[in-house]
């Protein structure tokens, strides 16, 4: 059967917080946020990022074994960018296509709303990641220097595009 990403739906974001702490506690050096951070936040802080519907999953049955968003920037010279974040896949579900049928989604959804251009930032440690952005056309265009801190631990991020 076809692996497919739909975005969450209002009433999910139990769903929502419960992957992305997998996401953190999983990978704490992919993300912006911090897993004993966000373990404290409330379900209405994820159901805002619901509201503004833009965060895909791929369900297995009931359960959600991938996510990633993607924000509109504000501004009316900048609206027609798009930002992707917390792109995870859970461990089991690697290598399955789940990766694939989340950014099929995003990149369906930015061109129907008129977003003309995407980029991430992606740890350059991160090969499996940037080998995933390379294949759907993501180019590097930059690189931030200490763009994260973990535990005291510096990491450069690659800055990737994608212009639709
Ligand atoms: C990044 C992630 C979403 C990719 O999903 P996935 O299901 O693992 O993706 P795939 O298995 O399709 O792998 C993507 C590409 O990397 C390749 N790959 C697999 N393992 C790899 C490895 N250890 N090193 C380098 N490339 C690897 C795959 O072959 C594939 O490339 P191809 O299309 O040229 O064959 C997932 O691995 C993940 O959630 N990682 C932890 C969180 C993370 O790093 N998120 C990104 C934050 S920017």
């Amino acid at each position: 059967m076809p692996i497919l990403a739909r975005p969450f739906r209002p009433d999910e974001a139990r769903a929502l917080r419960d992957i992305r702490l997998q996401a953190l506690a999983d990978s704490p050096l992919a993300f912006a946020e911090r897993y004993d951070v966000a373990l404290a936040m409330g379900g209405e802080d994820f159901g805002a990022a619901l509201a503004a519907g833009a965060v895909w999953g791929v369900f297995d049955n009931d359960c959600c074994v991938g996510m990633a968003g993607l924000n509109r920037l504000v501004g009316a010279n900048v609206e027609h960018k798009g930002y992707v974040w917390g792109v995870f896949v859970s461990p089991a579900a690697r290598g399955t296509g789940a990766a694939q049928a989340l950014f099929r989604a995003i990149i369906d959804h930015a061109r129907a709303t008129e977003l003309t251009v995407l980029s991430l930032g992606v740890g350059d440690f991160n090969d499996r990641a940037k080998r995933l952005y390379a294949s759907f056309g993501f180019v590097p265009f930059g690189r931030e220097p200490r763009a994260v801190r973990v535990d005291g631990l510096y990491i450069d991020e690659v800055l990737m595009a994608l212009e639709l």
